[in-house]
């Protein structure tokens, strides 16, 4: 699976190399957070994530690691122990959001952790990548809504 790895990396690239022509930026190839991203945390993050709050039997569940995923504040602020570094504004490479969930499913610090839902998918990791890397804009979206 070497080579379709090269080209999606140099499409990235390539895809990263447009942004800084604001011409040739195309709107319908900026990733839509609420559409695109938000998704992938409700099926796969929120359980763990999500705002401090009292579950159904009364207990108190706190955001793991502090970090809350529910907010684009919460996701801007970080965890506690990677801070800023959470979410780093148009670089993936460092941000934790993205790096820990392509991690090796047997890393202790994968996200999610093993077991405990699904991993990402390839083209999931590739579009929250392409998302941080195109700015992480959150659009107009501000705190996701839990369907009851
Ligand atoms: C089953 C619970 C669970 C799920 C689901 C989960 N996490 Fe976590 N997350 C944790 C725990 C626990 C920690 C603290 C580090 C540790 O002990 O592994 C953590 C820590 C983190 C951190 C580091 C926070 C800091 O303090 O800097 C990031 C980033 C993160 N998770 C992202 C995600 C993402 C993205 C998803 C979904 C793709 C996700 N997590 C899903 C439990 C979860």
């Amino acid at each position: 699976m070497k080579k379709p790895f090269m080209l999606t990396m140099a499409a990235a690239s390539l895809g990263g190399f447009a942004l800084f022509s604001p011409t040739s930026a195309s709107a319908d190839d900026k990733v839509d957070f609420a559409k695109q991203i938000l998704p992938i945390f409700e099926a796969k993050c929120m359980k763990c994530h999500e705002t401090e709050h009292t579950d159904d039997t009364g207990r108190i569940k706190k955001p793991k690691s502090g970090l809350v995923m529910d907010t684009a504040e919460g996701l801007k602020k970080g965890g506690k122990e990677h801070k800023e570094k959470t979410l780093v504004a148009g670089k993936a490479a460092d941000s934790a959001l993205y790096t820990m969930t392509t991690l090796p499913i047997t890393d202790e610090m994968v996200m999610p952790p093993e077991g405990k839902a699904d991993p990402l998918t390839d083209a999931e990791k590739e579009l929250l990548k392409k998302w941080i890397d195109q700015g992480a804009d959150f659009g107009t979206w501000t705190k996701w809504e839990k369907k009851k």
